[in-house]
Order: structure tokens, then C-alpha cells, then sequence
């Protein structure tokens, strides 16, 4: 369904490549999750394929269409969404307005029942400004309301956990796998909690800007301590070549 060939993508201006030759593709339905070491360059990742950086060499498609030179909006519309590891603050929009926008629909009622869903009283947000004033946690919730809204078929969660209390996660958990179960959308979260692992279909490790490996928890578990030791050791002390060496 999408599908990332060769995709590099090195920091303008710098010489450092943070994505390297990532190859992957995604199959229509399935429940995806990334994880790996921080800055192994899960959001990067997520961002190449939302539009908000731009490959410096590969290609992405989605749904058989080349989509490497669309731009974030064009990609939203066909159907791509992503819910920010950090999401940005909107001063001078209300949490209605987002909504409304986001739906392109405008019936109070409706969008008052998507906070509902992510356990926020609507009473209390919809008139609030969706700015600085919102915990890291509550702006989190709204985001993934807004996606409720517009329903994309393809949809990346950033480490949707983030900032986000246990009792409240839970809720939200239900709801993107609900929705994935119910319409047959392709969902992406990006997260470490292994519960998460244990949910979905296909893991994909990301490490140093590689994809290490693609497959179930059983195969990819047992790896995730290995190669996240091995690469401080590369990293920190630049004195291992290769993996199985750095694995004995
Ligand atoms: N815009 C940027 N400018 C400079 N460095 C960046 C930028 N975006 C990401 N990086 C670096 O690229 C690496 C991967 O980052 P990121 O994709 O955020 O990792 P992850 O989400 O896996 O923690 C990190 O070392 C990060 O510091
Ligand atoms: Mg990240």
C-alpha cells in the first residue's frame, strides 16, 4: 500500500544522513509498529512519509502512485495522516476549530463525540485555545481526536504513549485499534512499550537510520536488546566492526 525504495534523507545543509537506503513496504490492513533506540530516526521516518521532510534520494509510493514530490497536504488528502511525537500548539485556533477543520465537518455534536472517544469531557476543551495552556498529555489527545475525524486510511502514531497517563493510554489504545480492526485501515505506531509490540502484526526496527529487521514479536524481540547494546558500543566506543562481533 506504501512503499519506501532506497529513501535517504540527509539534514539540509549538513552532511549527516539520518535515513540511509531504507527499503519497506507496508501491506493494506495490517497493525505495523517501529521502535528502536532513540534517535534511530523513527520520526524522520515518519515525517518522509507525511511530506514533512523530503528524501534526498528514493522514492515513496502509495496506493501505486509516486507521492516522493507531494507536499504535506496533498499527501493528507489522499489519504496519509500522522499524529506528532510532540504536537505543535495553535495560538488563535480553538480545540473546535481544529476539529472542525481537520473533519471538514462542522456539527458540534459530531466533533463534540470525538474528544469523547479519547476521554476528554467536550464540555470542558472545545472552546479552549489550543495553545501552551494544554498539557503535553491533553494536546496528544486531541491530535489523535483530530485524526478520528478525517479518518485517514494510512495513519502513523509518534510514540502515541508520550506524556500520556497510563489510565488514559489505555483508552486511546483501544480506540486506534478499534478503528483499525473495524474499517481495515493500515496503522503505524511508533513506540518501545511492549505491550504495543504484542498487538500488532509486524514490527519493524529501526537503527541508525537502517532497518535492521521486519517481522512478528517471536522474531524480533529477542534481537532488540542485542542490537541496541551493540550499537552503543559502536556508537561510544567505535570499537566493534561488525554486529555478530559486537553480539559474542
Ligand atoms: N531537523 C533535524 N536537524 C538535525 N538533526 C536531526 C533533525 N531531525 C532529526 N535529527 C537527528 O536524526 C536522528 C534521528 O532522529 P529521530 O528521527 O527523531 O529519531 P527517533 O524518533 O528514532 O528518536 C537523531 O540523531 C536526531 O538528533
Ligand atoms: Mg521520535
Amino acid at each position: 500500500m506504501l512503499e519506501l525504495k532506497g529513501v535517504t534523507y540527509k539534514i539540509p545543509g549538513e552532511d549527516k544522513e539520518i535515513i540511509k537506503g531504507v527499503d519497506l513496504t507496508f501491506e493494506q490492513g495490517k497493525f505495523y509498529a517501529i521502535t528502536g533506540p532513540n534517535g534511530g530516526g523513527k520520526t524522520s521516518l515518519a515525517k518522509l512519509i507525511m511530506g514533512i521532510y523530503k528524501p534526498s534520494s528514493g522514492s515513496i509510493t502509495f496506493k501505486g502512485e509516486d507521492i516522493t514530490n507531494l507536499e504535506i497536504n496533498e499527501r493528507s488528502k489522499k489519504g496519509i495522516g500522522y499524529a506528532f511525537q510532540y504536537p505543535p500548539r495553535f495560538k488563535g485556533l480553538r480545540v473546535i476549530d481544529l476539529l472542525q477543520l481537520a473533519s471538514e465537518i462542522e456539527e458540534r455534536k459530531v466533533v463534540r463525540g470525538y474528544l469523547r472517544q479519547v476521554g476528554l469531557c467536550p464540555e470542558d476543551y472545545l472552546d479552549r485555545d489550543a495553545d501552551a495552556s494544554l498539557s503535553g498529555g491533553e494536546m496528544k489527545r486531541i491530535e489523535i481526536a483530530t485524526l478520528l475525524g478525517k479518518n485517514p486510511e494510512f495513519t502513523i502514531y509518534d510514540e502515541p504513549d508520550a506524556g500520556v497517563d497510563l489510565w488514559s493510554f489505555d483508552l486511546l489504545l483501544n480506540v486506534i485499534k478499534q478503528k483499525h480492526e473495524k474499517e481495515g485501515l493500515t496503522t503505524v505506531l511508533i513506540s518501545h512499550q511492549e505491550r504495543i509490540l504484542e498487538l500488532v502484526d509486524e514490527i519493524v526496527l529501526i537503527v541508525g537510520g537502517k532497518i535492521q529487521d521486519v517481522g512478528t514479536k517471536e522474531r524480533i524481540w529477542p534481537i532488540i536488546k542485542d542490537v541496541v547494546g551493540c550499537q552503543w558500543y559502536k556508537v561510544c566506543r567505535g570499537d566493534v566492526e561488525d554486529e555478530a562481533e559486537c553480539r559474542r
